[in-house]
Parts: C-alpha cells; sequence; structure tokens
C-alpha cells in the first residue's frame, strides 16, 4: 500500500503518524511547501519519498501522486482543497481523501455556507450580510443604526476563510459608528481589504454577522458521501495568551475529555451538533451533486439564541484540534480511508482511546502579528526527554534545510500533546516539560506557548459559562421562542424587531427565509 499525504503542519504529522501506526505496513510519500522533520522521519523510516512543491498547484500535487504510483492521497490542510487538488488526484484515477472544490465552498466561504444553512432551514444559524467592501458595509451599518440598537454587537470578517484572522468583534455598534472612531475604522478597514484583495476567488469580501456568545468547541467528522461519523469533542484555544487576551491565532491548545464529550458539553448537544454538520453535508452535496469523501468539522458555540450553534466549518480537521483526535484513533486510519472510498464507513467501528488529551503549542514571540519576527530561528528539541516525560512531539511551522538545520517559518514551531485519566493531568504533563526546556532557540529568541489550557481554572470558567448558556436557551425552548430573534418582556409578551423596525439589512439571506417572530 502506497499512500501520500499534502502539507506539513503538526496536524499533517500527526496524520503520518496515524498512517505509519496502521497494519497495513504502508510506504509513505508526502509533498509540502516546507520539510517538516517528523514527516520526513516517518516517510523515510518506511522507504517512501517527500518532496517540496506548492501544494495548492493541482497539476503538480497529482503529478507526484502519479509519479510515485501511490494507491491514494490525504489531504491535510484547507487550500489544496480550495484550488481543486482534489478533484485534478481523482481525475487521474487516484482515490482521494479530501473535499473536491465545489464541496470545500463549506469552509471556503463563510458567506456561502450561511446561505446554504438558511436555504435548507438548518439550525444553529446567525443572521448575517455580505458586502463586496469594508465602505459598503460601513455604510449600511450606518443606515441601519436604529435596527442595531437591539442587536448590540456584531462581527465583521473577511467572508472567506482566513487561517482564523480578521475577525472584529465590534462590542458596541453604536460606539463604533460614531465619527470619532474614524481612525480606527480605517485601520480595520485597510487590513480587511488587503487581506481580501489577495483572493479573487470570492465575490463577498465582508461578512457582518449577529455576535454571540458562549462556550466554542469543535466536532470534527469522517464522512464518505453517506455516513457522517463523528470524533470526540476538542475545544482549541484561539487567543495568543492566558485568560483569553492577545490576538487571535491558529490555535494556541486544544484539549478533549475523557468519554468522548467535554466537561461542558451534554450528550444531547453532541447529538444536536452531529445532526447539524450532517444536515450541512447532504444540503452542499445536493446543492452540488457531488460526494463529500474526508473530513469535516463544525466549529460550533453554544448559544443562548439556539444551543449548538454553527460559527463556521472546516473541510479538513482542526489544527491543533486534529492532534488530539488523530493520537486517540484505535481503529487503524488506513481501513477508515477505504470505507470512506468505497462508502462504507456505516459497517466500520471506529474507536477512540478513552483518555483526555491536551496539545499545546509552542510559538516564537513575534507570532502571530509580526511574524517576520519569529522566522528564521534554529530550533532545537529533546526528543527523548519529551518521551520520558509521558509527552509526544508534534513539528509544526519549520524547515528542516539541506544541512540538517531545523528553522522556524513564523508560526507555531511544535505541538506538544499528553493523555491524562483528566484534563488537567495532561495539561500539568505538557506544563513539567516544557519547563524542562524541552524546546529552545539556539539564537535566544523567545518562546512562548498557553499555561492554562486544560487547567482546572479553565474548565471550570468554560462550565460555568456553558451553565448560564444552558440555562437561557432551555427556557427559550421551554418558552417556545428557540432560534427566534425576539425581545421578551413579561406581561406584554414577544416583540420581533427584525420585523418591527425593518426587514432590511439582515435580508439577503440568498433565497431563503430567515424565522423571526
Ligand atoms: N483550530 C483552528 C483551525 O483549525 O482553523
Amino acid at each position: 500500500m502506497r499512500i501520500m499525504g499534502v502539507g506539513g503542519g503538526s496536524r499533517e504529522h500527526a496524520l503520518a503518524e496515524a498512517i505509519a501506526r496502521s497494519g497495513h505496513e504502508p510506504r509513505i510519500f508526502w509533498v509540502s511547501e516546507d520539510r517538516n522533520p517528523g514527516i520526513y522521519r516517518l516517510v523515510k523510516g518506511t522507504g517512501g519519498e517527500y518532496a517540496l512543491t506548492r501544494i495548492t498547484d493541482p497539476l503538480k500535487v497529482a503529478s507526484f501522486a502519479e509519479q510515485w504510483g501511490v494507491d491514494m492521497v490525504v489531504i491535510g490542510p484547507e487550500e489544496p482543497n480550495f484550488h481543486g487538488v482534489v478533484d485534478e488526484v481523482e481525475r487521474r484515477g487516484i482515490p482521494c481523501i479530501g473535499a473536491r472544490k465545489r464541496l470545500s465552498i463549506l469552509e471556503m466561504s463563510k458567506a456561502e455556507m450561511r446561505r446554504i444553512q438558511w436555504r435548507y432551514g438548518i439550525s444553529g444559524k446567525l443572521l448575517f450580510k455580505t458586502y463586496r467592501s469594508y465602505m459598503e458595509a460601513i455604510k449600511d451599518l450606518e443606515e441601519h443604526s436604529e435596527l442595531l440598537s437591539w442587536l448590540q454587537n456584531v462581527a465583521l470578517k473577511p467572508a472567506r476563510q482566513a487561517g482564523g484572522k480578521g475577525v472584529k468583534v465590534i462590542e458596541d455598534v453604536q460606539v463604533y459608528l460614531h465619527g470619532e472612531k474614524s481612525r480606527f475604522k480605517q485601520r480595520h478597514m485597510r487590513w480587511l481589504e488587503d487581506y481580501m484583495s489577495g483572493y479573487a476567488d470570492i465575490e463577498d469580501k465582508i461578512l457582518v454577522e449577529e455576535k454571540v456568545w458562549g462556550p466554542e468547541y469543535t466536532l470534527q467528522c469522517f464522512v464518505d458521501g453517506r455516513t457522517v461519523i463523528g470524533m470526540p469533542l476538542v475545544q482549541d484555544n484561539k487567543h495568543a495568551h492566558e485568560y483569553d487576551i492577545g490576538p487571535e491565532t491558529g490555535g494556541m491548545g486544544s484539549y478533549t475529555g475523557k468519554g468522548f464529550l467535554l466537561p461542558f458539553i451534554t450528550r444531547e448537544e453532541y447529538e444536536r451538533s452531529l445532526s447539524i454538520v450532517k444536515s450541512m453535508i447532504d444540503a452542499v452535496q445536493k446543492e452540488t451533486g457531488e460526494r463529500y469523501h474526508g473530513f469535516v468539522a463544525g466549529q460550533m458555540m453554544l448559544t443562548e439564541i439556539e444551543g449548538p450553534t454553527l460559527i463556521e466549518m472546516y473541510s479538513r480537521l482542526g489544527d491543533p484540534e486534529g492532534v488530539n483526535v488523530l493520537a486517540m484513533l484505535e481503529t487503524d486510519i488506513i481501513d477508515i480511508f477505504e470505507a470512506i472510498i468505497d462508502e462504507r464507513l456505516s459497517a466500520v467501528k471506529i474507536r477512540f482511546s478513552d483518555v483526555a488529551t491536551v496539545v499545546k503549542a509552542v510559538a516564537p514571540k513575534g507570532y502571530p502579528d509580526f511574524r517576520d519576527l519569529a522566522r528564521d530561528h534554529p530550533v532545537e528539541v529533546d526528543e527523548a526527554l519529551i518521551e520520558k516525560l509521558g509527552c509526544k512531539l508534534y513539528w509544526g511551522s519549520v524547515h528542516l534545510d539541506d544541512s540538517g538545520q531545523v528553522l522556524t517559518k513564523g508560526s507555531r514551531v511544535v505541538e506538544i500533546l499528553a493523555f491524562g485519566e483528566t484534563t488537567q493531568e495532561a495539561s500539568q504533563k505538557i506544563e513539567d516539560c516544557l519547563a524542562r526546556g524541552i524546546v529552545r532557540l539556539l539564537d535566544g529568541w523567545g518562546l512562548f506557548h498557553r499555561s492554562d489550557i486544560g487547567s482546572e481554572e479553565m474548565i471550570r470558567k468554560r462550565m460555568e459559562m456553558a451553565e448560564r448558556v444552558r440555562r437561557l436557551y432551555t427556557y427559550r425552548e421551554r418558552m417556545g421562542i428557540l432560534g427566534k430573534r425576539v425581545d421578551w418582556i413579561p406581561r406584554i409578551g414577544k416583540i420581533d424587531p427584525v420585523k418591527e423596525l425593518s426587514h432590511e439589512l439582515f435580508s439577503r439571506v440568498g433565497g431563503g427565509s430567515y424565522e423571526s417572530g
């Protein structure tokens, strides 16, 4: 069995490791833009080949698959999906675990994802509107500021997947729209427009969405075009620093609880979340007439409006969330891949070990906002000590050069994983490991990580938040107003602000109708 992987981060290192564990004894081949030392070693250990190439170029990736005569290809990151790599590999008769271009719209366009959700009446929706420019968005918000007085908070996002970056939460729209904030708005506008100008593949540039609060969690799944199988829930933590402060990153660390669920999500909430993801897959398959083979994930939030709510989708595993679940996977991953290709996933019993896991990313100072400062530092790790202390290392954004030196590329350098009876125990194992200096930059440049991920305090806070939100959404459920945007005034009853004031602002939902009142 020959299998080729695409992509070069920690998630892909975890994928390569899961493949190397397979009883099929595969020869592993790999393409990525930098040489990941962990993947490189696994590939060489199986007698495979590793090539550097542009992984968003379908012709190049498919040519390597053909040249190496592989039996299947598995895609790690999202951009190859968006660029049609899966379509080209399959066109050459090679099965591929990855979302075809038209199916990956669920992730690439946050606007299109939301339109599909409204069009098919899938629960867990948010009100939204798209714009071609930031100025157009601000003008519209200003014109409808009366309506926004009930909405108060909105999120402004790049309408295209932007590696988790660029989301601006406007805590008080009235204040934001005020003239005095114009310098701030200009700066934000320049950032968003510069960012989006790099992408000609999408018409909607800016997405304005109602802002919701609650604990977030990621539900990752295997899909074979007929069946969607959910994996254990994971919570990723996006902010750079402890207590959720600092800029948003691609993810600074993630954890799972024991027993499939997170400590703050109930079985019923898991089932509702899975049903949302399944309905989205059914809908996008109907829209495109194509079959989805690969990974999908719902980035979810428990909200007071509707309970489990879809914030975004991934056409892949999350990073770092994928590292948690791949390390827990007990079933042979190649058996799963073969079942996906043959569309018989429902017949496979997929097992995960019943442990808690924590993953912490270690990043060079400068990440995420000043990546040039975070780049080109030589890295050294003590792998023997990491293993002795009961942790595992996954190489991330680094390059192993021809002289054998590992250099940082500006993002998360490594991810460290530990298992535990509890999340707190796993978190502490990683802390003990990092305190021993198991990762260092040889030129003395600093590294940072989040010590709080999976800690007792973090989990307690998430549980308290979930409890508050759960009280509200179950109350709404009892009142029959789940998912409705209403203000409820005691003794007067329901007021529907969308209906009362204007249908205008959030009315462009791609031909669908939205619930109100
Ligand atoms: N953990 C965030 C992402 O995978 O995009």
